[in-house]
């Protein structure tokens, strides 16, 4: 039996679809064209994100995970080189820079940012001269930016590109540039659940680099410059017309929806500061779109459970850091110490988050928190 007050954690796509006919009469030109993979619809998507960014280029690849790895093949990163990341990320960061054929070092985050730490970076350069480290991705995780003006100048300082995880950062900025267009290149996701998703998998690279955005192309489709031609080794990593023309309806509502996300973020903020949480962190002059809404408490556990029972749906984005899953801590490099990330892991919570929660839903997950705390904290 379904339960007409549970509040699921992420975004239910059906609602979204229900809100936007425009989407259906999308699809319809789409199938009644006859083109279905890199046409018209995809060309117009990719200068409509661009500029929506302020980037000259963005080209459309079959997801983020994708994406990040096109980049570091247009960077001439392969086999032998490092890329310096973080652990405390999704792990397709990580395994972008696998299939690159990289070696991935990760580095430890800034303890209220969740973002790569600056300091972090500049010490594992220096920790590891005989690695070949060629660039670094630092994550925009939960939609917060990482701090790019520091970042670039280490990297510019060590001549690394850069590579910006924006897979969850769509419309996120530091003093009013996006994230995307602060990197050499940077990389997008529009898996159904991100601020800017589809209806399947797809994503996007994006530069103002002609060089990079030429060879990021080539290598999307299996290095065609003309067809049945390949000038250089390439892949098959294609956005299709069918989720570009849904992704051209929806970037037109992405600043709306983002400001509802603040909206939500703003009312959570305003429940919940109080001393036995530690709620998500906004630097100065930086935009948070709240991808997530993450909150931390030293017992999370029990909360989730205490949630769960009142059908509130949470996550944790992620339980466990990439250098201690059993696929990788044998094989990734770590700089000495993650001492933030492997804290962090143990305590967030992704609360509920998504563009059409209403304000009573938030409140009620608010007071059901504030009533969990009440039981749980009391003063002995
Ligand atoms: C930070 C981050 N990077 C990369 C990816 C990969 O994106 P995709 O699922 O589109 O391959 C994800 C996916 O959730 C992510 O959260």
């Amino acid at each position: 039996m379904s339960d007409s007050s549970a509040i699921p954690a992420a975004n239910p796509l059906a609602d979204y679809l229900a809100r936007r006919p425009e989407i259906d009469q999308a699809i319809q030109r789409v199938l009644s064209g006859g083109r279905y993979i890199l046409g018209p619809e995809v060309i117009a998507f990719e200068q409509e994100f661009a500029s929506f960014l302020g980037a000259r280029f963005a080209i459309g690849v079959g997801s983020g995970t994708e994406a990040l790895h096109v980049a570091l093949r247009a960077c001439g990163i392969g086999p032998g080189d490092a890329v310096i990341t973080v652990s405390h990320t999704a792990v397709a960061t990580v395994a972008a820079i696998e299939l690159a054929g990289a070696i991935p070092l990760l580095v430890d985050v800034a303890p209220l940012s969740y973002t790569l730490d600056p300091n972090r970076l500049e010490a594992a350069i220096q920790a590891n001269p005989s690695l070949r480290i060629k660039a670094l991705i630092p994550v925009h995780l939960y939609g917060h930016p990482a701090d790019m003006p520091t970042i670039m100048s280490v990297a510019e300082r060590f001549n690394l590109k850069v590579i910006e995880d924006c897979v969850q950062s769509h419309g996120a900025s530091i003093d009013g540039r996006k994230t995307g267009t602060w990197g050499h290149l940077a990389a997008f996701s529009f898996y159904p659940t991100k601020n800017l998703g589809a209806l399947g998998d797809g994503g996007a690279v994006v530069t103002n680099d002609p060089e990079l955005a030429e060879r990021a192309t080539l290598f999307r489709e299996y290095g065609w410059r003309e067809r049945y031609i390949s000038e250089v080794p390439g892949a098959n990593s294609r956005l299709d017309e069918l989720q570009a023309t849904i992704l051209r309806v929806k970037l037109q509502f992405l600043d709306e929806d983002n400001a509802k996300r603040q909206e939500v973020a703003r009312q959570y903020d305003s429940m919940l500061s109080v001393r036995q949480l530690v709620l998500p962190h906004c630097s100065p002059s930086f935009t948070h779109v709240y991808h997530q809404y993450v909150i931390r408490s030293p017992r999370r556990d029990e909360l989730k459970q205490f949630l769960g029972a009142h059908s509130v749906g949470t996550l944790i984005h992620y339980p466990v850091p990439i250098h201690q899953q059993p696929a990788y801590r044998d094989r990734v490099l770590t700089q000495s110490g993650l001492a933030a990330t492997e804290r962090i892991c143990q305590e967030i919570l992704s609360l509920p988050m998504h563009p059409h929660l209403t304000s009573d839903q938030v409140r009620r997950v608010g007071d059901l928190i504030l009533s969990w705390l009440k039981e749980n904290h009391r003063p002995r």
